[in-house]
């Protein structure tokens, strides 16, 4: 089990740093397993597991882009530290105005880096684009963002991933989960971490009721072991879904608090599930 967590540079909505002990405890996998991530995300899981063999994915392709120019070498912890320091700097002299000239730069030049800054200094760190797939997120209001304690927390994060990627056979794709799903063999692992249904919707990240069903039936298809991280309940609503579409996988749950902002009055309490079509205690494949 983990319990010492890496936390990735990028930040998404629905990131699962807080549960990746949780998870860590069901995934069953072995040396020469192929760990198949079809919603990578900010990759938390997966880059905590370290496979020796994986293949991380997501159709958003600012984020794969990040994670290949980090893999390629094209973006260093050195290249980093210099960006932030400089655009840092510019945000503090300039404010709003340097907010928004970075992203009317990045939706025209789709730049790693200006995502990055992007995600680090938007409102809530939100990653969310409009129907023209343009990063439409409005701007923090905090000039002094990027301090050095800040930049330096951002440039370690970077670091461990041109630390750990030469010791890695992993692949970074910017594809739907059919795509990635179909690649994956019986002898390996898919963890799913889709949008959950009717939470959080934008141009990259839409899904329904028919997405939940094709992402069901490609799963069994592959013949691999899966998990499915979702959502139980929480004080309002019941995820019917794990009964209608789920029904026959096995449930692991964890109690966990989303935060909306950085206020405590702010944090909204939602039991997880995890289901799998294994026994997560004997690990034995069979769908009950
Ligand atoms: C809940 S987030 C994953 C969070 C991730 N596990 C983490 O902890 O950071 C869901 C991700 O699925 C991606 N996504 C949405 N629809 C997709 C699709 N049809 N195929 C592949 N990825 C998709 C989104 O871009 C988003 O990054």
């Amino acid at each position: 089990m983990i319990d010492k967590v890496y936390v990735p540079p990028v930040k998404i909505q629905g990131i699962k740093t807080k549960l990746v002990p949780f998870i860590s405890k069901g995934i069953d996998i072995e040396e020469d397993t192929i760990w198949y991530e079809p919603f990578m995300g900010s990759g938390v899981v997966g880059l905590n597991l370290a496979p020796k063999h994986a293949v991380f994915a997501d159709t958003n392709p600012h984020v794969i882009r990040l994670y290949n120019q980090i893999k390629d070498g094209k973006i260093s912890s050195y290249i980093v530290r210099e960006y932030f320091e400089r655009e840092g700097k510019f945000l503090e002299e300039k404010d709003e105005k340097h907010y928004y000239y970075i992203r009317d730069r990045f939706n025209e030049k789709h730049d790693p880096l200006d995502f990055l800054f992007l995600n680090r200094s938007c409102f809530n760190g939100m990653i969310r684009f409009n129907r023209d797939y343009k990063f439409n997120v409005p701007y923090c209001h905090k000039p002094e963002r990027f301090a050095k304690a800040y930049i330096t927390k951002i440039v370690n994060q970077v670091k461990h991933l041109e630390e750990i990627f030469p010791e890695k056979e992993w692949e970074f794709k910017c594809q739907s989960f059919e795509e990635t799903i179909r690649e994956a063999g019986i002898n390996d692992f898919i963890y799913c971490d889709p949008p959950y249904i009717g939470r959080h919707v934008d141009y990259y990240d839409s899904w329904n009721e028919e997405c939940e069903t094709r992402l069901r039936d490609a799963l069994i298809a592959s013949g691999a072991k899966f998990m499915l991280s979702t959502w139980e309940e929480n004080k309002y609503r019941k995820n019917e879904y794990i009964k209608s579409i789920w029904g026959m996988c096995y449930k692991m749950n964890q109690e966990h608090f989303y935060f909306v902002g950085a206020s405590e009055k702010n944090r909204n309490s939602m039991m997880e599930a995890l289901l799998t079509n294994y026994d997560p205690t004997t690990k034995n494949r069979k769908i009950k």
